[in-house]
């Protein structure tokens, strides 16, 4: 494949400034510079401070980025950058360099949709995607059921959040039991010691809600009922059995969300699920969502956790397909759209 598109991916729509080099389907490298520590005081994400370390951070990852794929910037068929969803000033720290790096550089600028990005990048971990695929995004923003007959030009939403986001769940009920942000890598490794013992509500799965948010998702409301578990035994004086309490919360996401997915193959009669964002990354959602599928007989496809959460080898895994395919460069004129669509795959 040494004539494959040689396309360079930049993300900064939230914390993690990340430059990836992918050459066709084949991914060389996979650079990124994190500000996370600077946001876990605040227990969130400050939208300045990322900012302000994606300004830092951009040129430094890129040079490291080409030293360690032994590329240079003169190689490049083409330049991809997430141009939204995510923080307005982070999106725009990248979208700024792709663009200045394609006009210096004479070649296409591809700006391509965070989450379309999630799902191609299994392309360079597992290989072509079948199409259609389902697709499942978990992170920190998004929560989405996604048909995807075609991750360059058509995603469809068959449902999403209708509050917090999975990856969100993660992070207030960690900060409910004292766990450092973002919250989802700590409750993975305390439900490791835990036990379900605790049975938390799974949202918009019985009932009329049900019929009415068939691939919707809600997790405002277990969230809450953690928060109410864990008040009920403070109050009392008890000790919060910390581990059991994350291996419960954990529990009840994850069924929820691999449940609603395979209903979502089967009525779609689709036989791969893809699973992307960073709750992916998640132990027991892994595992479950292997034994279900078996079960199933539907195959899954999840790439390493380290692809799953933000990353730039998955914008140029998507910007590489934008070549391959022959579909239309973006202008240089395109903004940073801090809301753009999941159906909108490309500016
Ligand atoms: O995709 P991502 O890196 O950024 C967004 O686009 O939002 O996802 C970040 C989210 C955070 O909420 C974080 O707590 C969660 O992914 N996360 C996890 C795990 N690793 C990251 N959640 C559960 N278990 C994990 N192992
Ligand atoms: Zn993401």
């Amino acid at each position: 494949m040494a004539d494959a598109p040689l396309v360079l991916g930049i993300e900064t729509s939230c914390d993690e400034t990340g430059v990836g080099i992918v050459r066709g389907e084949t991914l060389l490298v996979d650079a990124i510079a994190s500000s996370v520590d600077e946001h876990a005081r605040f227990g969130g994400v400050v939208p300045e401070v990322a900012s302000r370390a994606h300004l830092e951070a951009m040129v430094p990852t890129i040079e490291r980025a080409c030293t360690t794929a032994g590329v240079s910037l003169r190689d490049l068929d083409a330049v991809a950058v997430t141009a939204g969803p995510g923080l307005a000033g982070a999106l725009m720290v990248g979208v700024a360099s792709a663009k200045a790096l394609a006009l210096a550089l004479g070649v296409p600028l591809h700006g391509v949709n965070h989450l379309a990005s999630h799902v191609a990048v299994d392309i360079v971990e597992h290989g072509p995607l079948p199409e259609p695929t389902l697709a499942m995004l978990v992170s920190g923003g998004h929560s989405s059921l996604l048909l995807v007959p075609d991750v360059t030009h058509d995603v469809r939403s068959l449902g999403s959040t209708i509050d917090d986001a999975a990856g969100e769940a993660f992070d207030k009920v960690a900060r409910v039991l004292g766990l450092p942000f973002p919250g989802g890598p700590h409750i993975d490794r305390m439900a490791r010691d835990g036990r379900v013992v605790i049975d938390f509500p799974r949202g918009l799965t019985t009932g009329r809600d049900m019929e009415r948010h068939r691939f919707d998702f809600s997790f405002s409301g277990l969230k809450t009922a953690v928060s109410r578990w864990v008040q009920a035994k403070e109050a009392a004086g008890e000790p919060v059995p910390v581990a059991d309490v994350a291996a419960s919360f954990q529990e009840a996401v994850t069924d929820v969300l691999t449940r609603k997915a395979i209903l979502a193959c089967r009525e779609h009669g689709v036989g791969h699920l893809q699973i992307g964002g960073g709750v992916a990354a998640n132990s027991r959602l892994r595992a479950m969502a292997q034994e279900r599928c078996d079960a199933a007989g539907i195959e899954l496809r999840v790439p390493r956790p380290g692809l799953c959460t933000d990353n730039g080898a998955m914008v140029a895994a998507l910007g590489a397909q934008m070549v391959l395919k022959g579909r239309p460069p973006s202008d240089l004129s395109i903004p940073a759209d801090s809301s753009m669509p999941v159906t909108e795959v490309s500016a």
